[in-house]
């Protein structure tokens, strides 16, 4: 008996040594943990129950059935984080660079599919180099079949995809269709096609880091939702993310202890808005200074920057922010802030997430480039994400709401559930300026006269009163309150049941 339990260990051990010692100690060079350690982080201590460690690939090619490695290049299982069950897998990229085998795809399907069945999040850490290139298209059917359980599981069940490697060809489109990519700065890139075809197909030079590295995803193409400074960084805050949000969408996010006063009243806020209309002011002071202990998880902070989207708490309850930030492009609504926040609503949509929207906005970006970009298709995907919405949402006007822009904004008509002003609210077509000169254009060379009609203009809608007396407004309420008041609406809407007419899913302008 003893030996048969002997061999057991040394099976085990033979798997956790994965490509062997050389290939982790370059691993570790590159400042990079391996597969397991990643996830040892990534877990709760001893909790990790592994599934498939004895898997091995299938084929026989090109000398491969000489080159065998247990787990083939993958690390899956379940195990919790702070006590809640998430499955996970890990690509290792010192068994043949991590790259996806048949039998490799086979394992990461196995534990998409209980997740799915179960109701808990995947998180999958990737750090590989694509297909098998031994296997041909028996690695290709094992990614359509992950691809497939990405698109089963969207909405059902939070998919979270960390990049701490290379991921390349076949590895991208998987964490593409998750809800959120992450990525390791300088050691993560990901691109469908690496520099070498790149030249060869286009004559372009270009390095790994400028094809796909964090700062060409997390800055400019908003691939990726966030870039963190090493592995250990990024694996905690993945435990961040996961307290916020609930397992699956059968359940509503968890409620937290907060020591935080719901009462809080917070005086500093009166004088945020300056008395200059045109002067900007940081909107995520707002948002940090209404949610419980200031914690807040910001959704691409680096990207799309005049919007702020992110996760943060109410009275313990998890709420997604959406908030126009003035101190970038004046807060406009453009292509990236469009899509940026009407991808984050669906989110919370699909998950049960209330949606507080804090509103400073000038309206939707005008130009050319805007105009070329499709700005018309990118803003309908906000307006329609926060119209079919159903969860409890919660709007603030804090200054201006211009034009199209005040009603895509979460607006009441929009089935904004409560909708607040401040004083300071100025709720128009469009800005008192512009206006005059479009409607008084025959008094434009008269500089006394236009700035009468300005005065008039604002007096009559530079404030949220026109607003409120027609209903648009449910209260104008005073800065200071904003928190007590926010968390007493949300609880209003706590048995909220509102659903839209039968469809089997609908039309996204995407
Ligand atoms: C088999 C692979 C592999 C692959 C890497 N390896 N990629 N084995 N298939 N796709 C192996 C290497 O042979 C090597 O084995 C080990 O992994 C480490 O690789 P290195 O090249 O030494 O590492 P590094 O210099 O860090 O470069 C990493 C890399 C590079 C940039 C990822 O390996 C690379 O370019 N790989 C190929 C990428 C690629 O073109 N993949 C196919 C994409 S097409 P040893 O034994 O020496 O340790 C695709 C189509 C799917 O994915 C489409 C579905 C929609």
């Amino acid at each position: 008996m003893q030996h048969i339990l002997e061999e057991l260990e040394k099976r085990r051990a033979q798997a956790r040594a994965g490509g062997g010692p050389q290939r982790i100690a370059a691993q570790h060079a590159k400042g990079k943990l391996t597969a397991r350690e990643r996830i040892d982080v990534l877990l709760d201590e001893g909790s990790f129950e592994e599934f498939d460690m004895f898997v091995e690939h299938r084929s026989h090619d090109f000398g491969m059935q000489d080159q065998r490695f247990p787990g083939d290049g993958v690390v899956t299982g379940w195990g919790t984080i702070n006590g809640r069950v998430v499955y996970v897998f890990s690509k290792d990229f010192t068994v043949f660079g991590g790259s996806l085998s048949k039998a490799h795809a086979e394992k990461i399907v196995k534990v998409q599919e209980m997740a799915l069945r179960n109701g808990s999040p995947v998180i999958g850490l990737f750090d590989a180099g694509g297909a098998r290139i031994q296997e041909g298209v028996d690695s290709l059917a094992g990614y359509a079949d992950i691809f497939l359980q990405n698109v089963l599981a969207s909405g059902v069940i939070p998919q979270i995809s960390v990049i701490m490697g290379p991921c390349a060809g076949g590895d991208v489109y998987s964490p593409a269709m998750t809800d959120f990519i992450f990525m390791v700065k300088d050691t993560a890139y990901m691109y469908v096609t690496g520099p070498e075809v790149v030249k060869k197909a286009v004559n372009e030079d270009v390095s790994h880091e400028d094809l796909g590295g964090w700062r060409v995803h997390a800055l400019k193409s908003g691939v990726s939702e966030g870039a963190f400074d090493n592995d250990l960084e990024a694996l905690a805050q993945i435990r961040r993310l996961i307290d916020f949000l609930p397992l699956s969408n059968r359940e509503p996010p968890p409620r937290r202890p907060s020591f935080d006063d719901p009462e809080r009243a917070e005086p500093s806020l009166d004088t945020l808005i300056p008395a200059n209309p045109n002067k900007p002011y940081d909107m995520k002071e707002l948002v940090l200074k209404i949610i419980d202990e200031g914690d807040f998880f910001e959704i691409s902070p680096d990207w799309a920057k005049n919007i702020i989207v992110g996760f943060g708490r109410m009275d313990g309850d998890t709420v997604g922010f959406v908030a126009n930030q003035p101190q970038v492009l004046a807060g406009v609504l453009d292509i990236d802030s469009s899509r940026k926040a009407a991808r984050f609503v669906r989110f919370c949509d699909a998950f049960n997430i209330p949606v507080v929207t804090l509103v400073d906005v000038p309206g939707f970006m005008p130009g050319t480039k805007q105009e070329q970009g499709g700005l018309i298709k990118h803003g309908a995907k906000l307006l329609f994400a926060f119209a079919e919405a159903t969860v409890p949402k919660v709007t603030l006007i804090t200054r201006k709401a211009y034009g199209g822009a005040f009603d895509v904004m979460s607006s009441k008509n929009i089935r904004g559930d409560v909708n607040y002003a401040w004083p300071t609210a100025e709720i128009a077509v469009m800005g008192p300026k512009q206006a005059v000169e479009i409607i008084f254009r025959s008094d434009i060379g008269d500089p006394d006269k236009i700035s009468e009609r300005e005065a008039e203009y604002k007096a009559h809608f530079a404030n949220p009163f026109v607003a409120a007396s027609r209903g648009y407004i449910d209260d104008v309420i005073m800065p200071h309150g904003t928190r007590r008041r926010i968390v007493r609406a949300l609880k209003s809407l706590r048995s909220k049941k509102v659903s839209n007419p039968w469809k089997k899913h609908d039309n996204i302008p995407l």
